[in-house]
Order: C-alpha cells, then sequence, then structure tokens
C-alpha cells in the first residue's frame, strides 16, 4: 500500500526532504511504499533546483490539509501562522503530522498533541530539534527505561559557529556575525538564534519529552550571546574554559516535590567536559539518567539533507506503523506522546550556578576586600579572584564563585554595584 504526503514548504528542508523520497534507491526499502502528493508553496514559478512532476505543485495549502487522498502531512513551512493552524486542521482531517516546526511545538505543543490524541494520529517532530541528530526518539523511546536527571545541550548552530570563531579568530561578536550573515550561517534576522529563543524552544520540548511535563514556553529563561566578548572568550581560555551557548533542563527532588529547570544562557565550560570541543554549526546534546548514565548525542543540527533525514525518518515510522496495524488504531505509546501535568518550573532566581564575573575598578587598597565582604553578606563563597591587569587606569578583576543561589548572587552584585571603587561590571557568565 502506498501512503500518500503532503508537504508543505519547498524551501530548504523541504527540497531536502523531497529528494530523499524521489530517491529512494539504497535507502530503506519503505521509502518505496510512500508519495509525494501535492507540495504547497508560495510561488508556483520560482525556479527550484529539484525536478518535479508537472502537477505536484499548489499554493493553496488549505487544500492539501483536507485533501482525503493524502494520508500524512509534512510541515516544513515553519513559524506561528499559518503552521499551527494547518497542523490543526490536518489532524482534524484525519492526516498524520511530520512537522520540524520548534517554535510552533514549544508554544502549541500541548493543543496540538490533546488533538491529536483525540484524532488518533500522529505528530512526530525528530527534526525541530538538533536537525538530523536523532534525540526526540531516543527521549521517547531507547532512553524509556532511565529516569532522565538532566539534559544539557549545544541546540543552536548559529550561535555555536559564532561562539567558534569568536575563540579562533578572537574575533568580536558583531564581525563574526556578519561574517556569518554572508556565508548563510546566520539568518538574515538572527533575533531567535542570538538571543537564545531558538534554542530555548528546542529545549523546552526535550524537557516536555524527558519528564513528561507540559512546559510552558515563557518559564523557560533565557539569555542571548551578545553581550559576549572576544576578551572574555580569552579570560575563560586562561582559565581553562571555553564558553558556550547552554541549553539546559535539569529535574530537582526535593521530598516528592519536583520542579524543572529550564534555562539557556551562555556558560563557561571546563575544556576537558566532552561539550567543549563542539565546535562549529555542529549540535551535540549530553543526556543524563538512571541507570544508564551519561549518553551523548552528537551531529549536524541543520541544514537541508540532515533535516530531511530527521522528517522522512519520522515519516517511514509513521508508515511503518500504519502497515503493521492499519489506519483509525490504537496509537503507539513509545510513538505518540501527550504529556498531561504542567511542569513546576523553578524561576531563575532559585537555581544554583557558579558565576564568572568581571569588573574594572578603582586601583586602590581594599578594593578585593569589599569585593568579598559584599559576597559573603550574600552567602556567595568565591572560588578564585584573579586581577587579570588594567583597562587604562581601572583595574580588571575576574571572581569565580562557587555554587549559589542565584537571586543571592543577584543581591550581592546590586550592592557591589554600589560601592564607590567600581566602575563597571562588564559581564557575569554562569560557569558549568
Ligand atoms: N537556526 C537554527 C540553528 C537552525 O542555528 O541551529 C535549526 O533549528
Amino acid at each position: 500500500m502506498v501512503f500518500k504526503i503532503g508537504l508543505l514548504g519547498l524551501g530548504t528542508v523541504g527540497s531536502g526532504t523531497a529528494e530523499i523520497i524521489y530517491n529512494p534507491q539504497g535507502r530503506h526499502p519503505l521509502l518505496n511504499d510512500i508519495a509525494i502528493h501535492k507540495i504547497g508553496v508560495n510561488s508556483l514559478t520560482k525556479k527550484r533546483n529539484i525536478e518535479l512532476p508537472g502537477d505536484v505543485l499548489t499554493t493553496d495549502l488549505e487544500s492539501i490539509v483536507t485533501d482525503p487522498e493524502i494520508d500524512i502531512i509534512i510541515e516544513l513551512i515553519g513559524g506561528l501562522e499559518p503552521a499551527r493552524t494547518l497542523i490543526l486542521k490536518a489532524i482534524a482531517s484525519g492526516k498524520h503530522i511530520v512537522t520540524a516546526n520548534k517554535a510552533v511545538i514549544a508554544r502549541y505543543g500541548s493543543e496540538i498533541f490533546a488533538a491529536a490524541k483525540e484524532a488518533k494520529v500522529y505528530v512526530l517532530l525528530e527534526a525541530a530539534v538538533g536537525g538530523g541528530i536523532p534525540i526526540v526518539e531516543p527521549l521517547k523511546q531507547s532512553l524509556g527505561a532511565n529516569r532522565i536527571e538532566n539534559i544539557i545541550g549545544i541546540i543552536n548552530g548559529t550561535t555555536n559557529y559564532i561562539l567558534t570563531e569568536m575563540t579562533e579568530k578572537g574575533s568580536d561578536f558583531g564581525e563574526v556575525l556578519e561574517e556569518a550573515q554572508r556565508l548563510g550561517y546566520a539568518e538574515a534576522d538572527p533575533t531567535a538564534d542570538i538571543e537564545g529563543y531558538d534554542a530555548a524552544d528546542k529545549i523546552s520540548i526535550l524537557a516536555s519529552l524527558a519528564f513528561d511535563r507540559k512546559v510552558k514556553r515563557e518559564d523557560v529563561y533565557s539569555e542571548g550571546i551578545t553581550n559576549i566578548t572576544a576578551s572574555d572568550i580569552d579570560y575563560a581560555d586562561k582559565l581553562g574554559f571555553v564558553i558556550k551557548l547552554l541549553a539546559i533542563a535539569q529535574k530537582t527532588l526535593e521530598g516528592n516535590e519536583e520542579t524543572l529547570q529550564l534555562r539557556v544562557h551562555p556558560t563557561l565550560v571546563t575544556t576537558s567536559h566532552p561539550l567543549a570541543n563542539v565546535n562549529g554549526v555542529f549540535n551535540a546534546i549530553l543526556v543524563e539518567g538512571q541507570p544508564l548514565g551519561q549518553v551523548m548525542f552528537y551531529g549536524p543540527g541543520a541544514g537541508s539533507g540532515p533535516t530531511a533525514s530527521a522528517v522522512v525518518a519520522d515519516t517511514l515510522n509513521i508508515v511503518g506503523v500504519l502497515q503493521s496495524n492499519g489506519k483509525g488504531q490504537t496509537l503507539d505509546p513509545l510513538l505518540s506522546s501527550a504529556p498531561q501535568t504542567q511542569a513546576d518550573i523553578s524561576p531563575i532566581e532559585d537555581v544554583n550556578s557558579r558565576f564568572y564575573t568581571r569588573f574594572l575598578c578603582a586601583d586602590v587598597p581594599g578594593v578585593i576586600g569589599h569585593l568579598g565582604t559584599a559576597f559573603g553578606d550574600y552567602g556567595v563563597s568565591l572560588a578564585s579572584v584573579v586581577q587579570i591587569g588594567f583597562q587604562g587606569e581601572f583595574a580588571e578583576i575576574v571572581v569565580v564563585t562557587h555554587h549559589v543561589r542565584e537571586g543571592n548572587f543577584r543581591s550581592a552584585i546590586e550592592e557591589i554595584r554600589s560601592l564607590n571603587a567600581i566602575q563597571d561590571i562588564p559581564s557575569i557568565i554562569r560557569v558549568l
């Protein structure tokens, strides 16, 4: 039996997906059982670098999601609308969904999964996180025996590329961003990537799967990389660290009280850590659970071929289940996911972290003593204090703390800002 696909979007990932489906030789035999029925695009006249059958393109995307002949909708248009509405309409019409759309799943996942459960259809999203890296299905299936404790990922290729270039070339953020845009590694509007929003979408999806909780996207703390300077990268290096934009999901248990910490921020990572050597546009996700311990998933986190690889794998998963179980049967619980319980997410002030902080201060007696006292007043214990040199007339001091509740650290910083000898606090970066 041949299953018919409605493909929404023929951009980078859409073209990669069509390419695989039209060329099944040497790939999984189930690929011979799927056929692209319609492709929804914005323009019928745009030049494409893929050969397509004459009547496959249409600009009427709504007609695709309601077409009775179509079994599976592959949504690759991205963005919130019309993607959300089209997905919900497709589900209401009994179609299974494969999507790469992290933004829509992070914000409307609960609504979409509930509708899918009701309609007894699958919504698979391997391509939404980590591009070609298998991480969504492993969390649902291969790691299902584990109690997941934490996930730490580099899940935005653009920012990892920028930080890697800054580290290797000693260049400043703005310079590297411009170069990345010129080379097509960064979007014309890079906000979602450089502000950490894209990584926050992705970690909220991973956390929801790993901890079986509904996650409110707005509860995920995110801080981007726009304030990272070449000097911080240099000082970090001298202290034995590299700077990475990490997305972290962690479960904490106090008695029976379970809370999740969900955050995205630039982080000093010790050079011996497995994530420290994940460079360029590559992504990696380190998952820790019991009894497995740690496992790391590494690979190309974006791009046409890698993302299409994940899209088609999801499509094959659905076709495989439909082949063996038939349509309209009970959903396979290992493939479908619909957490019922809302996550209790800790405010960032309650998260314990270590901090790297750079101060510019007057070179007068007692400054380090004043810093130490202010930190001590709020219970912030210091791991190291180094005066690294001068910027003009001001001494530059770098402090690394031990683990401390972020709220306490922030209160200490407020007090330190008011000290006469403190000229500026140019950087505060969390340490893994
Ligand atoms: N903008 C994303 C990144 C692409 O840079 O990783 C894939 O989600």
